[in-house]
Parts: C-alpha cells; structure tokens; sequence
C-alpha cells in the first residue's frame, strides 16, 4: 500500500445515514466560544490580541531529536529522526505542522494538521470506508476513544451490548456513566449472532432499547479470538436492522500475524517478510459500514508504544463536532512531541511503506512468540485445558478442564487457582475480571485463565507453563468428568 492508492481509490458517492438521532448527552454539548473565533486568527495581516497562546520562544524545547529503528537491513539498526524549531521552507502545512512551533502550541483538537492527515490517508488507503463523509480526529489511545464514544451515544439509564468476556475499561467506563452492559454470548468467532439477535428481539417494552453496541473484533482482549468476516457481516447486519452504533475497539489489528503449525508440520520456516504487513489483513467494520453507524477506533499503542498516548477515531462527519467539543473539555489532543514525532516517523520518514515493512516485523515477533508459547502449551498443558489458537495479538484464552465438584477453599475455584499461581511464582488472569458485566464475582467460578504472551521472556515460558501446569494438576485438572 502506498499514498498513491489512496489517490487511485474510488470516493463512494454514498452519503452515511443521519444517525444524529443516537445522540446521547453529546446532544447537549457546544463549541467552547473561544474556539468560535479561531477561524479568524490566522487571516492574513491578522494581529492578534486574542489567544492566550505562549509565544513559542518561551517553549522550553527547541529541537527533538528521539532514535527510532531503522528499517534498511544492510544499515545501522537505528537511526535518528529530528523534529526543528521552526518549519524548512516551503514546508507543506502538514510538514510544518510537525515543527516545534506548530505541534508545541495550543491548536485544532483534532490534531495537528500532518498527523490528520495521515491517519486520514491510512484510513482511506486501508479500510475504503464505502461511505464518502467520514473523517477522522485524533485521540489519546482507544480508552480515550471508547470514553469518547459512550459520551457521544449513551446517557445515564441505556444499555451497552458487548461480548460477555471483554476489556474491563469498556463495563467500567459504562458503569461510571450509569450505562448498564448487555454481555451477549461468544463462540470461537467471537459474538454470537444468534444469542444478539434473542437479546434484541425479547428487549424487555419498558426499557429503552440498546443503540450502541462495543466489539473487539481482531485479537479480542481477553479471548484472542479474531471475528471471521461472515460473522462480521452477520453482527453488522444486525446492527442495522435493530439500528445500533458500532464502536470498534481494535487496537490488535496490526498484530495479524500467519497461522500456527505444530513444530512438526512446520516445514520451511517463515520469516518477516511472509507476514500481512498492511495487505491481506482482515476487512473491518468500518470497511462493511455503508451507513455511518460504525466509529472506529485505532491507537498506536500496540504498534508504536502505549506511552505515546495517540490513536484516531473514524466516523461519519456528523459525529465528529461533538467528539470535538468533548476534546475540548477534557484531553484536547494528544500531547504536542508524541503527535510530531509519530507523524515525522510516519509520513516523512517511513512513509506507508515504510510502516508495513515495519508491521511485518512487529507480527513476525509475536508470530514467533506465539508460536513458541503454544509450542510450550502443547508439551505440559494437553489434557489440561482448551483453547482457540490466536492469529492475532498478545492473548490465549485456557478453558480449564476442571473437574466437576472442585470448589476450591470457600467453594472459590479460581480465587484457589490464583493462589496456587501466585505461590508458584507464575501468574495470569482469572477470566471472571474480563466479565462483560461489573458483577462480576457472578461469573467468578468460570473456569477461564488469560495467559498474556507478548512481555515474558520467550526463554521463561518453559518454566512459566511448567508452573501452570503443575498447579493446575494439583486442582485436579484433567482429571475426572469436567465442570459446566
Ligand atoms: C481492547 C483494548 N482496547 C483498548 C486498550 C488500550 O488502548 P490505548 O492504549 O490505545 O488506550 C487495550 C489495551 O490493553 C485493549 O486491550
């Protein structure tokens, strides 16, 4: 992919639906009035008395200069990428939004102009959103985006859909805003369309009806599991005939990576080069939507580093303003340095291909690991557990085979089981926290384990699963009829 097929992509001449019907509390929100007169501060001959802007000679920073990996095999391993001072002349505006005057200043909450444009042109040249009023704001990461979103969309009393094993921030953001979650049943494609479907038909006549629904549909957090397109389709389907908004949390979509093998089966071994990079990686919800009811949410946390702090989101323009003023009250726009040196690293320096001969390394690595990990799991945990194999991101979901009648000590199996983890000196997450629900110690004896294999050592998952394995035999794993 290239900056050039997004010039070469068809613009859809379809416009979204006016969906501003969804609004929630957003509904309320408007401009801050300063940001009204922000149109005029930079005509031409223009002097201004108005913001309360620093001068950027007062900036306590005058250049960055970070060093970042090089993507020349034959070079150094890595290089350095300089932000300057001021823009180089004849800059573009998105080349010299990067500058430190520029990016280090209050500005647009959307973000600066260069890295807009960027995930504007990605987003086009990725997903060809098949709607033509779309756009694009910058957030603070995808937690920044969902709290964003349920601002957009909920008011105190609605109701979430979600999957009934999800990331925890999405039932706690909800439940802070007095949004009670709708957790629907999952299989090993993840959300039940079937199960969707009885919820929404049997929606109780005295209870307003779900608009908005969450999905992590590539590497879902906790289960792993990535969302197969007929089921994407099934979902989306679904959510226009019961008229629901999408929001697509999908921060593991970059971390595609090819399919597992047994060792023995693992012939010639791939190499980075025989990852997805940014082709052949699965269609997303935003690339089905010809609505406008899907916001999507991408961050560079998985991709870059959590500490950068930056994400976008894509939605039908209509909802963008009161995303907008929603920045404006709260974050603004991600931190000036992060967002100059991701667009810098991006645009100019690796530019989009650049970024998928990157990516391609980035799922080669969690290839490998994940297919160390499951090598690992193969040799001590038969018997023990089942679980889906992971095509993406950092995660593998155990159901344990715990036998029917073990209780645990005060019949809490899995606080037992963590106990046993802790002792052992190994340690994963008991699936009752990634419930879909915030009571969650209803789901507490649910014997599902998170095993996160992306920060451990390769060398240490030998010894880890060998842990594992040895307290889940002490439960009597594997032993005996199973639990339900
Ligand atoms: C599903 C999901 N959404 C969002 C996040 C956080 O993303 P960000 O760092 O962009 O806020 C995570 C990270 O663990 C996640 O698993």
């Amino acid at each position: 992919m290239s900056p050039t097929d997004v010039t070469q992509a068809v613009a859809p001449e379809r416009k979204a639906l006016n969906l501003l019907s969804l609004l929630g509390d957003a509904a309320r929100r408007t401009q801050t009035p300063i940001k009204t007169l922000y149109p005029y501060f930079n005509l031409p001959g223009m002097l201004s008395l108005a913001a309360g802007q620093p001068h950027p000679d007062t900036f306590a920073i005058r250049s960055l200069t970070v060093t970042v990996p090089s993507l020349d095999d034959d070079g150094p391993a890595e290089v350095p990428l300089t932000i300057p001072f001021e823009p180089a002349t004849g800059a573009t505006p998105a080349e010299a939004s990067v500058a430190v005057t520029r990016s280090m200043q209050y500005g647009t909450t959307r973000g600066i102009t260069g890295y807009q444009a960027f995930a504007r042109a990605h987003t086009a040249a990725l997903h060809h959103p098949p709607y033509a009023d779309w756009d694009v704001i910058a957030t603070v990461g995808n937690t920044d985006g969902l709290a964003k979103c349920l601002g957009l969309i909920g008011s105190g009393g609605d109701s979430l859909l979600l999957d009934e094993w999800t990331y925890p921030a999405a039932v706690d953001t909800a439940t802070s805003h007095n949004i009670s979650t709708v957790p629907i049943r999952m299989d090993r494609d993840g959300m039940c369309p079937t199960d969707l479907e009885r919820v929404l038909t049997t929606w109780p006549a005295d209870r307003s009806r779900p608009k908005m629904m969450y999905l992590v549909p590539t590497g879902q957090n906790p289960t792993g599991v990535t969302m197969p397109i007929e089921r994407r389709r099934a979902i989306y389907a679904l959510a226009q005939r019961f008229n629901v908004m999408i929001f697509e949390d999908d921060p593991y979509y970059y971390l595609q990576y090819a399919a597992y093998q047994p060792p023995t089966e693992r012939r010639t071994p791939l190499t980075a080069g025989d990852q997805p990079g940014l082709s052949g990686l699965i269609p997303s919800f935003l690339a089905l939507d010809v609505d406008g009811r899907v916001i999507r949410l991408d961050s560079f946390s998985k991709t870059l580093g959590p500490g950068f702090r930056t994400g976008w989101l894509t939605a039908s323009k209509q909802f963008l303003p009161y995303i907008e003023y929603h920045h404006e009250t709260t974050t603004q726009q991600p931190a000036g340095p992060a967002q100059a040196i991701v667009t810098e690293l991006l645009t100019r320096h690796w530019g989009h291909d650049g970024f998928a001969r990157y990516l391609r390394r980035l799922q080669h690595g969690y290839y490998e690991r994940r297919n160390r990990f499951l090598d690992t799991v193969g040799r001590h945990l038969d018997g023990l557990v089942d679980y889906v194999v992971p095509d993406a991101g950092m995660f593998v979901w155990f159901r344990l085979r715990l036998p029917a009648g073990v209780t645990g000590a005060d019949d809490q199996p899995m606080q037992s089981l963590l106990q046993g983890l802790v002792a052992a000196k190994v340690i994963a997450i008991p699936g009752y926290l990634f419930a879909g629900q915030i009571d969650r110690a209803a789901r507490s004896n649910e014997p599902y384990l998170r095993a996160a294999f992306s920060i451990t050592n390769p060398d240490d998952f030998e010894p880890a699963v060998e842990r594992l394995a040895g307290v889940l035999r002490a439960m009597g794993c594997g032993s005996g009829a199973l639990s339900t």
